[in-house]
């Protein structure tokens, strides 16, 4: 009996750590920024972190400002190296593939799969359609019919087509804020990606907004792997399947969302999520 038990421990404990199903695992993963001028302090904002995040869910990132939570983001499709004073450690594996160890990786196809939202929606001054027809125009799709249906799809999987089918050519800007984010979230769907990363999406938004964001969100999990960033621990709670807490650069507590909001191992966790602090 006992034996059967240790093996079935076992293999529990080996589906749980199953590496090879995480989309993204941060492994060892470390980011300091050098300082730009001498005598200046090198500031680590990430240590030593491990974490994954699984296929077709949401990981709900929470945490006071200046924990790294923008920093981790920005390292997954390498646009912290667009700071001269980056330096990585440790390595973020996407599919099992090194991030960061890999010489011959494809910067441009890295960015496609690993999409970003970032807080304030950034809007090309271009028409709706063009908004999301200059991506995958400039990666080399020029037939129409094909970008037609490319940007029907991505306006759809964004919750914006209906708001938008009868005016794709106005401009982007008459849009309101909310219906400008999920446009942001369309053209990050054009790109065909796998890992659609937000970084604070909402935090400009008002409540009905942020609603159809989450809504959005919550649709777009079965087909994608999602790290929603944001300051706002109601909404990780409606949305994360997993949660993680970061303070100071270090990863507190990584669980259930039900579990960090309910039993939550870590004090500062509970501190934090309760309006302690933050
Ligand atoms: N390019 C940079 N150069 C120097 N320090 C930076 C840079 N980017 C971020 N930092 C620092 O890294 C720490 C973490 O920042 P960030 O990842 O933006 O945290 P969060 O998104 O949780 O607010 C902060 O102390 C911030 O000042
Ligand atoms: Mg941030």
């Amino acid at each position: 009996m006992k034996e059967f038990m240790d093996t079935n421990l076992n293999k529990n404990n080996m589906s749980e750590t199953n590496l090879s199903a995480a989309k993204v695992r941060f492994d060892n993963f470390s980011v300091s920024f050098l300082p730009d001028k001498p005598g200046g302090a090198i500031v680590e904002a990430l240590s030593g972190i491990n974490l994954s995040v699984g296929d077709k869910k949401i990981l709900s990132v929470i945490g006071p400002s200046r924990s790294g939570k923008t920093s981790l983001l920005r390292s997954v499709n390498r646009l912290n190296d667009l700071h001269p004073n980056f330096v990585p450690g440790g390595d973020i594996l996407i599919d099992g593939a090194p991030v960061y160890a890999s010489s011959n990786i494809d910067i441009t196809a890295l960015r496609r799969k690993a999409g970003m939202v970032f807080a304030r929606p950034v809007i090309l001054p271009l028409s709706i359609y063009e908004n999301i027809a200059y991506g995958p125009r400039l990666a080399g799709n020029n037939s129409k019919p094909s970008l037609d249906e490319l940007v029907e799809s991505a306006l759809k999987d964004a919750y914006v087509w209906e708001e938008v089918k009868d005016r794709l050519q106005s401009p982007a800007a008459s849009l309101s804020g909310g219906q400008r984010q999920r446009l942001c979230i369309a053209r990050v769907l054009s790109m065909r990606p796998d890992i659609i990363m937000l970084d604070e999406p909402t935090s400009a938004l008002d409540p009905v907004s942020t609603a159809k964001i989450e809504e959005t969100l919550i649709a777009l999990k079965s087909k994608y792997c999602i790290i929603l960033v944001t300051n706002n621990v109601k909404q990780a709670a409606r949305v994360g399947d997993k949660t993680a807490f970061f303070l100071m650069g270090r990863l507190i507590e990584h669980d259930d969302t039900s579990k960090i909001f309910t039993t939550p191992r870590d004090e500062r966790t509970e501190n934090y999520i309760t309006g302690r602090f933050g």
